[in-house]
C-alpha cells in the first residue's frame, strides 16, 4: 500500500486534507495523525476490521487495548455504561486535552477495542487537526501511539513514515506535536481511582479536581512484569537501540561520570552518546543531544532524541535525570522505561 502524506501549512491545505482523511477513516481505513501528545494512529473504533488492521501495522500484542479519540464530550455518552460524578468534574476541567479517562464500556465498544476487558480508555484531544479530524470522519476513533510497539512514540509524521511507511493508508503532517509524551491515563472504575500512566496532567492537578487518587507504582522492572494494571505497561517500551543508562547524583557529579565514561568508551573503541539538558556542560568524544532545560521542552524532544540515536548509530547512551516533581514525573517515567530501569546513582 502507497503511504499518502498529507503536509499541512494552511487552512486551504488542511480543509482539504481533513475531509480526505476524515473519509478514509470512515471507510476502514488507516490514517495517522498528530495530537497534542504524540502522533496517533486512528481508525474507526466501531468497525472491528479497521481496528484489527491497527495491531496488524503496529505488530502491537493483541491484549493490549486502544484509546477511543472522540470530537464532543456528548459523544462520550454512548460509549460508556455511566458516567460517574469524579468522571464529569474531569471532562469539565482538562477535556479537550491530555486526559484519558478509564470507564465502564458500553456494547457499542467491541472486544477488538477493549481487549477483552469490560472497560474502554477515552479521551477528547486537544490539537485542532486531531479534533477536525474525528469531527470529519464522524465515528469515534480508536488511536494507540503511531509506532512500531516498541518504539518510541511518534512526535513528527517522519517519525511516523519511519515506522510504518507502505503500513497504513496516510499520515497527516502538521509538524512537531506539542507536549511530546503520551496523555495521562486514570483509572475511574476503581475507589480511588488509579493513575495507571503519568502525563502532562499531573496527579496534583487530579487530586485538587477530584480528591483522593493513587499511583500505580509499575515503576520498577519487576513491578511492570509482574502485575500489570494497564496491559500495556508490562510490554518494554520506548527503548533506543543502544543501551540506555539514567546517571542520577549531584549536578557536577554526574557531569563529571559522564564525561569520564565517554572517555573510557572511547578507548574501547565504543560510540557514545549522551542526553544533557544542560547547554553548559561541556562533554567530548561522544554525540550529545541538548533536549532543552525546562521540563516542558525535554517533554517535547525526549522522543525524538531516543530516535536520533538510532540513527547516529551509538553504542551506549548515558543520560542526566530530571527532578521527579509534576510533569517531570511522566517524563521520567518514559527515560526509566527507555533505560530498562538501569540508573546509576552517584
Ligand atoms: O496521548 C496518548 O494517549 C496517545 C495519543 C495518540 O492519544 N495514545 C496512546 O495510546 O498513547 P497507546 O495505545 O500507545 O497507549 C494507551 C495505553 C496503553 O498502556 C494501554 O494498555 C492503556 O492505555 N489502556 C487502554 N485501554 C485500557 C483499558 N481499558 N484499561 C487499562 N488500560 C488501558
Ligand atoms: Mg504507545
Amino acid at each position: 500500500m502507497k503511504t499518502r502524506r498529507y503536509i499541512i501549512k494552511s487552512a486551504q491545505d488542511s480543509h482539504d486534507a481533513i475531509v480526505e482523511a476524515g473519509l478514509i477513516l470512515r471507510n476502514g481505513g488507516l490514517v495517522a495523525f498528530p495530537t497534542e501528545t504524540v502522533y496517533g494512529l486512528g481508525a474507526n473504533a466501531l468497525d472491528p476490521s479497521a481496528v484489527r488492521k491497527i495491531f496488524k501495522a503496529k505488530k502491537r500484542p493483541a491484549d493490549n487495548p486502544l484509546i477511543v479519540h472522540i470530537g464532543y464530550k456528548k459523544d462520550l455518552n454512548r460509549l460508556v455504561r455511566h458516567i460517574p460524578a469524579q468522571a464529569r468534574l474531569l471532562i469539565n476541567k482538562f477535556w479537550p486535552g491530555s486526559l484519558t479517562l478509564i470507564l465502564e464500556k458500553s456494547d457499542l465498544i467491541s472486544e477488538i477495542v477493549s481487549c477483552g476487558l469490560p472497560t474502554v480508555a477515552v479521551r477528547m484531544p486537544s490539537s485542532p487537526v486531531a479534533l477536525s479530524l474525528i469531527r470529519s470522519a464522524g465515528v469515534p476513533v480508536a488511536a494507540p501511539s503511531a509506532n512500531r510497539s516498541g518504539k518510541p512514540s511518534p512526535t513528527t509524521a517522519e517519525h511516523v513514515i519511519e515506522d510504518l511507511d507502505g503500513r497504513i493508508n496516510a499520515v497527516i503532517d502538521a509538524g512537531n506535536t506539542h507536549v511530546g509524551i503520551e496523555s495521562t491515563v486514570l483509572d475511574l472504575t476503581v475507589d480511588p481511582p488509579v493513575i495507571l500512566r503519568p502525563g502532562f496532567i499531573t496527579e496534583k492537578q487530579i487530586r485538587r479536581c477530584i480528591g483522593t487518587v493513587n499511583v500505580y507504582k509499575g515503576g520498577t522492572a519487576t513491578a511492570a512484569v509482574s502485575q500489570p494494571r494497564s496491559p500495556g505497561m508490562k510490554y518494554r517500551h520506548y527503548a533506543p537501540d543502544a543501551r540506555l543508562i539514567i546517571v542520577r547524583g549531584k549536578e557536577t557529579d554526574v557531569h563529571r561520570f559522564i564525561a569520564r565514561q565517554a572517555g573510557v568508551n572511547r578507548k574501547r573503541k565504543l560510540k557514545t552518546g549522551i542526553l544533557t539538558t544542560k547547554k553548559n556542560h561541556r562533554y567530548q568524544n561522544a554525540d550529545i543531544i541538548y533536549i532543552g532545560s525546562s521540563v516542558n521542552m525535554i517533554g517535547r524532544n525526549l522522543f525524538s532524541a531516543l530516535r536520533e540515536f538510532n540513527r547516529l548509530g551509538v553504542d551506549v547512551i548515558y543520560s542526566e535525570s530530571i527532578p521527579e516533581k509534576d510533569f517531570g514525573k511522566a517524563v521520567m517515567n518514559r527515560l526509566k522505561k527507555a533505560a530498562g530501569y538501569e540508573i546509576t546513582e552517584l
